[in-house]
C-alpha cells in the first residue's frame, strides 16, 4: 500500500482525475504555535509570501472538495480575517480551548450540523494547517487508496529518519494497520517506529463520527487524540489503512522558525527547478524567491537575488534583475526590471523599468514605456512609449503616448489633505525640474519650460513658463568675493569688477 507521486506524467493526471472527490476537507488551524514565539498566529506565518495555511488551502482545493472548513481558535479573528480575503469559500468552526486534534474535528462537525450543513457521501480529509509542502497529488494519492482499499479510516505516513515527536504507525504482523500511538505515550518498541503519522487522513464520514463520540482524554496530554479514531475503527473490525507518502519532505510540519525557513528553501528550490525545466533562465537559484502561485513564461531570465511574489507574473523573454522584488505585478513580455520595487504594478510589453525605481500600487506601464533611475511611481498611467527616465514622482498621473518627463519632475499631488490627479497629454515635453500642482492639465504636443511651477492648465501646443526671470549682476564676485579663486578666475575671464552700489550677497551665500 504505497502512495506514488502523480506529478509529470499522463497517466498521472488521470489518476488525479480519477480520485473520488472528499465531501468535506477539515482543516486545523486552532493550536497556539507556541514554539513560533511570535505575536502572530502560527498558520499567518509565510512561505514565499503566502501564509502556511494558504498553502494548504491550495492544496486542499485542488482536490475539488465540496465543502472546506477550517477548525479556529487561537487568535481566531486574525485567522479568519486572513480566510474572509483568502478563501472566502471556506467555512469555519471555533474550537474555544484547544483540547486536542480530535476535539478539533468534533468542533467542526457539530458547526456543520448547527449550520445544517451536510456533506454528501464522500470521504472527509482532515489536515494540520502548518504543512507548506503538501501538495494535492499526494493527498489525492491517500484520497485514492482510501475508495480503493474500502477502508474506514486511512492515514498518510511517511518513512521518517528522525520520527522523534511524531505519532508512530502501529501495525500487525500481517502489515495492517493497528493504530497511532503518540511520541509522548509510546513504549520503548513503539518508539523504534520509523513509520510516523502525518496527521493528515481520510475517513469515511459515518465511521469518523461515531469513533468520535468514543474518544477519551485518557493519555499523557490529557487531550482528545483524532489519532485514536484509527485504533477504535480498527477495534470495531474495519479497514485501517495507511499510505505513505513518496515524499517525506511534503508532510513537514512548521513548528519554529528554523523548520520556516528550511521549508521556504525545499520550496524555492521546488519551484526555481520546475521553471529552469520550463524554459526559464535563472542564474542564481539559491538567491531566487518566486511564489507557487507565480508565472514565468519562456526565456524570461531571473538575474539573482530576486522575489516574484503574491501572483506576479511574467511575460516570454522579459528580464529580472538583478536586486529586484516583485509583488502582485504583471510584467509583460520583453520587459526588463532592472533593481527596483514593484508592487501591484503593470508593466507592458518591451517596458523598461530601473535601476532603483519604486512602482507602488496602480502604476501601469503602457507597451514600451519607461520608467528610468530613481523614478516613484504611483497609482498612474504612463501611455505607450512615454518616457519618465530620471529622479521623477509620478504620482495619481495619466501620461499619454510618446511624452518625455524631464529629469526630476514632480507631480505634485498633495495638497495636505486630498490627492488630485494631473493629466498629460500625447507627445508632451515636460522640462526639467517641473513642479505639476494638481489637479492640472497639459494638452498634446504642449512643452513646459525647465524649473517651471506649472499650477495652471496648458493648453495643447503651448509653452508654459512658470519661473522667475533670471538676473545677472555684473562683477558682483570680483566686488563681493574679492581674493578668492572665483574672482582670479573671474578677472581672468576679463570680468569688470566695475562699481554696483549695494546689492545683497545671495541667500546661501557662505558670509
Ligand atoms: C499531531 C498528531 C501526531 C502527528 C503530528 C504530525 C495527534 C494527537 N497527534 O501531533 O500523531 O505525528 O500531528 O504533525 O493528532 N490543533 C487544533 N486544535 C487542538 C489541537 C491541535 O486545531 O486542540 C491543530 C493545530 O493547530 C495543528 C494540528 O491540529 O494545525 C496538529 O496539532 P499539533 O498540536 O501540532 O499536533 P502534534 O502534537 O504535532
Ligand atoms: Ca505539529
Amino acid at each position: 500500500m504505497w502512495c506514488w507521486p502523480l506529478a509529470g506524467t499522463g497517466t498521472a493526471k488521470l489518476a488525479i482525475v480519477s480520485t473520488p472527490t472528499p465531501s468535506l476537507v477539515i482543516i486545523l488551524a486552532a493550536g497556539e504555535g507556541t514554539r513560533m514565539k511570535s505575536a502572530t498566529p502560527k498558520v499567518l506565518h509565510e512561505v514565499l509570501g503566502i501564509p502556511l495555511l494558504g498553502h494548504v488551502l491550495r492544496a486542499v482545493s485542488g482536490l475539488g472538495p465540496e465543502h472546506v472548513l477550517v477548525v479556529v481558535g487561537h487568535q481566531r479573528l486574525r485567522v479568519q480575517e486572513y480566510l474572509r480575503a483568502a478563501a472566502p469559500g471556506a467555512l469555519t468552526a471555533v474550537q474555544e480551548t484547544q483540547n486536542g486534534t480530535g476535539h478539533a474535528v468534533r468542533c467542526a462537525l457539530a458547526e456543520l450540523a448547527a449550520q445544517a450543513v451536510q456533506p454528501g457521501s464522500g470521504p472527509v480529509v482532515v489536515v494540520a494547517a502548518d504543512t507548506p509542502l503538501l501538495g494535492t497529488e499526494t493527498l489525492a494519492s491517500m484520497v485514492a487508496e482510501h475508495v480503493d482499499t474500502g477502508a474506514a479510516a486511512t492515514v498518510l505516513s511517511a518513512v521518517a529518519e528522525d520520527p522523534a515527536g511524531y505519532g508512530r504507525i502501529v501495525r500487525a504482523v500481517d502489515g495492517s494497520v493497528l493504530g497511532i500511538v503518540e511520541h509522548k505515550d509510546a513504549s520503548a518498541e513503539e518508539l523504534a517506529i520509523a513509520e510516523i503519522n502525518s496527521g493528515m487522513y481520510c475517513f469515511d464520514a459515518g465511521s469518523l463520527s461515531s469513533a468520535l463520540g468514543q474518544l477519551s482524554t485518557d493519555n499523557s496530554q490529557g487531550e482528545e487524540y483524532l489519532t485514536d479514531v484509527l485504533g477504535i475503527l480498527r477495534s470495531e473490525g474495519k479497514r485501517v489503512s495507511a499510505c505513505i507518502a513518496a515524499d517525506p519532505d511534503e508532510i513537514h510540519g512548521i513548528n519554529d522558525r528554523v523548520q520556516l525557513a528550511q521549508a521556504g528553501r525545499l520550496m524555492a528550490d521546488r519551484i526555481n527547478t520546475a521553471l529552469m525545466k520550463s524554459g526559464v533562465t535563472i542564474l542564481d537559484p539559491a538567491t531566487t524567491w518566486i511564489g507557487p502561485d507565480v508565472a514565468v513564461g519562456r526565456d524570461a531570465v531571473i538575474e539573482r537575488n530576486c522575489s516574484l511574489l503574491a501572483g506576479s507574473t511574467v511575460g516570454e523573454a522579459a528580464l529580472i534583475g538583478p536586486d529586484t522584488t516583485l509583488i502582485d505585478c504583471d510584467v509583460a513580455a520583453g520587459a526588463r526590471v532592472v533593481r527596483s520595487h514593484c508592487e501591484s504594478a503593470q508593466i507592458g510589453p518591451d517596458a523598461t523599468v530601473g535601476p532603483f525605481t519604486y512602482l507602488r500600487p496602480g502604476s501601469r506601464l503602457r507597451a514600451g514605456a519607461k520608467a528610468g533611475a530613481y523614478v516613484e511611481i504611483k497609482n498612474s498611467i504612463v501611455g505607450e512609449g512615454s518616457k519618465v527616465p530620471h529622479l521623477s514622482y509620478v504620482g495619481d498621473a495619466e501620461i499619454g503616448s510618446g511624452s518625455n518627463i524631464g529629469a526630476a519632475t514632480v507631480f505634485v499631488n498633495y495638497d495636505g489633505v486630498a490627492k488630485h490627479r494631473t493629466m498629460v497629454g500625447d507627445d508632451v515635453r515636460v522640462g526639467s525640474d517641473s513642479m505639476l500642482v494638481a489637479p492640472v492639465t497639459i494638452g498634446d504636443g504642449a512643452y513646459t519650460a525647465a524649473g517651471s511651477v506649472i499650477t495652471e492648465d496648458v493648453p495643447a501646443g503651448a509653452l508654459a513658463l512658470g519661473r522667475a526671470r533670471q538676473r545677472n549682476i555684473d562683477g558682483w564676485v570680483g566686488r563681493r568675493r574679492p581674493d578668492t579663486a572665483s574672482a582670479r578666475s573671474a578677472a581672468g575671464a576679463g570680468a569688470d569688477a566695475g562699481s554696483q552700489g549695494q546689492e545683497a550677497a545671495p541667500a546661501d551665500s557662505a558670509d
